[in-house]
């Protein structure tokens, strides 16, 4: 099995912690810290990735103009992504070293023609995905801590609203040309879509509050907050947004609801 190694990260980072932050840190609080990071370095792999088959899907449909040269700055993006995370880790006293797990193809969409299939996978990966790892970053942004934690938070922050805002632009000027029979095929997908989103983020993102307010300054999220975040960015953004488009969301979404084994977690969540 092969394994992600980025130890040198700090240093590509030029990335130091204060020493009152670290002591501050229990040895319970510093491994969870240490964990948290380490899950999203992977995170962020796996995000360039999605976003190399993204490329390749958008040439296919014959998607034109820069997108294309937009989507290899992303995966460049995500890779630095992964690179800051793994800074966090070895500044923690970690190493940011993790074995990759076999991870699942892309999703070709092979029922589909390519149009089709790219916008599923656009609506997937920046509609949904990114536009929940906005809110996420933003709120771990305010919650950091340490000013060099805010800053390297704020720096991924920005590349993500970027990546969120590819799909929303894409799909806006898209909207008016797809027929009613894709946009009813489109919902179809949603709902699976929307079930897989919230099985993966709900995943992510534990029920139970952050161990100490010193962990939280250093990134391991409250979860409850967490999840009440996810889910207030499905009902305020995303559906209203994929709505606004043409795309019958809030049916997609409520039906994601009555299949989804997560559902009893969003009573939790409220
Ligand atoms: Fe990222
Ligand atoms: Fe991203």
């Amino acid at each position: 099995m092969s394994s992600l190694d980025l130890r040198g990260a700090a240093d590509r980072a030029d990335l130091r912690l204060d020493a009152r932050a670290l002591a501050e840190l229990d040895e319970v609080d510093r491994r969870s810290a240490i964990l948290t990071w380490r899950g999203r370095m992977l995170n962020e792999h796996v995000s360039a990735r999605v976003f190399s088959a993204l490329a390749r899907q958008l040439e296919r449909a014959g998607i034109r103009g820069d997108r294309r040269a937009r989507v290899a700055a992303m995966v460049a993006e995500e890779w630095r992504h992964a690179d800051r995370c793994a800074a966090v880790v070895e500044v923690l006293g970690g190493e940011p070293v993790i074995e990759l797990p076999s991870l699942p193809p892309v999703p070709e969409h092979e029922d589909a023609d390519p149009l089709e299939a790219v916008l599923r996978n656009v609506i997937s990966v920046s509609c949904l995905s990114e536009t929940v790892a906005v809110a996420l970053i933003d709120a771990e942004r305010r919650s950091a801590g340490p000013p060099a934690l805010q800053r390297l938070l704020a720096e991924i922050l920005a590349d993500e609203v970027g990546h969120a805002r590819f799909g929303w632009r894409l799909l806006e000027e898209l909207a008016p040309s797809l027929s009613p029979a894709l946009r009813e095929r489109l919902g179809d997908y949603l709902v699976i879509a929307l079930d897989e989103l919230a099985t993966h983020e709900l995943s992510h993102l534990p029920a139970r509050a952050s161990p100490s307010t010193a962990a939280e300054a250093v990134g391991v999220c409250d979860g409850h907050a967490a999840r009440r975040l996810f889910f207030a960015t499905v009902h305020e953004v995303i559906v209203p947004g994929l709505q606004a488009s043409g795309l019958p969301a809030l049916s997609a979404w409520r039906a994601a609801q009555a299949t989804g084994t997560w559902a009893g977690a969003m009573a939790g969540a409220r």
